[in-house]
């Protein structure tokens, strides 16, 4: 089966052309645009978002068919939830239409589940059973996958997302959007100096009948980072205590990640830890994570930077598990903000 897979659901206009059957695919094309223009307001715009979205469909689809040597597609999968809901539209209707004029099947995807599906693209077993940790934007999410499509949610985040928590920080340091990767450089030039942030929700006592042993929270953090921003040197030592902190802020929020993680893998004895999201980009978090499992014979996968954020290609991917399993969307598919991963299985 081909399959287009189209990706809007925030500021990268996305397509990519997938072929393949089960867990052996091949990626023939991804064009991943992104919307530089955000930086400008230190955030994402909703509004300028979907207008982005609007010019660039078109020439983005066509240049990821093309690259795959315009050969018919059998089907389309495009996200049509969580994300903004105007820049999920744009998707959705180009994908609608296009399915509609080219008699192929549409079938929406949850944007996480995409990204659960993102590394296996370059790492052929990255793939279930494994523990999983999501770290996005907008959400971190830790989920034991005995299988694709039976997902078990142990633990989420109960404020802001761990790409979040590092955009805000960014932000206080004075550092430009999206700030996770500015942030994992000036952190690279400090030990952390005098800073040290305590762990949020992590305590040696609490057992698995706690409602927080695989929960997360990063609001706390921020406001103790604002704190220190606030009560740092003056003058000459401005910019070393800004990479201490930052230093310290990244410690403390992949100390829990690494931890919460490795509970999961120990309850449900996985030997293969799989990460997704943005944030799985960071270096010193994929670092840390080997460094954790790697006397215990777990295996880390993290995904290529590409696949890591946001992109068609994990779309595609994604889609090709429902398309092959009979599972089709109709034209009246519509796009959502939020929506609960498909596939939860109880905890
Ligand atoms: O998955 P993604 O592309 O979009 C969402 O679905 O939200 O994730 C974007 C997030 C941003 O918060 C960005 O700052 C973060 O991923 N990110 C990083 C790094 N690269 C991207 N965070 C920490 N370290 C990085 N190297
Ligand atoms: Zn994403």
């Amino acid at each position: 089966m081909r399959v287009l897979g189209i990706e809007t659901s925030c500021d990268e206009t996305s397509a990519a052309v997938l072929s393949g059957a089960g867990d052996v695919v091949t990626l023939e094309s991804l064009v991943i645009l992104s919307q530089d223009v955000h930086r400008v307001f230190g955030g994402v715009v909703p509004e300028i978002a979907s207008r982005a979205h609007l010019t660039a469909i078109v020439p983005v689809v066509e240049r990821a068919l093309a690259d795959a040597g315009a050969a018919p597609v059998d089907a389309v999968a495009v996200t049509n939830a969580p994300g903004l809901v105007g820049a999920l539209l744009v998707g959705v209707s180009y994908a609608k239409a296009f399915a509609f004029a080219r008699g192929v099947p549409v079938l929406g995807v949850h944007h996480m589940e995409g990204h659960l599906f993102a590394t296996a693209l370059d790492h052929p077993d990255a793939v279930p059973p494994f523990t999983g940790l999501l770290v996005s934007g907008g959400h971190t999410m830790l989920l034991d996958v005995e299988a694709w499509g039976r997902y078990r949610l142990l633990g989420r985040t109960r404020d802001d997302a761990a790409g979040e928590a590092f955009d805000k920080v960014a932000k206080l340091l004075g550092l430009p959007y999206p700030g996770g990767p500015h942030l994992e450089r000036l952190a690279k030039t400090s030990d952390g100096g005098r800073y040290r942030f305590a762990r949020p929700m992590l305590r040696r006592d609490q057992t698995p009948a706690d409602a927080d042993y695989y929960d997360v929270s990063f609001s706390g953090l921020k406001t103790a980072v604002l704190n220190a921003v606030k009560g740092r040197d003056a003058g000459a030592g401005r910019e070393a205590e800004a990479a201490a902190i930052a230093h310290a802020f990244q410690d403390s929020l992949i100390e829990t990640l690494v931890e919460k993680t490795a509970r999961a893998a120990r309850a449900f004895g996985r030997d293969r830890v799989v990460l997704g999201g943005g944030v799985a980009c960071n270096r010193s978090l994929v670092a840390a994570m080997r460094a954790r499992f790697e006397d215990r014979g777990v295996r880390v996968f993290a995904p290529a930077p590409r696949f890591a954020t946001d992109n068609a290609a994990m779309i595609a991917r994604a889609g090709l598990f429902h398309l092959e399993r009979g599972e089709r969307s109709s034209l009246d598919l519509n796009a959502f903000a939020s929506q609960p991963l498909p596939g939860l299985v109880a905890a």
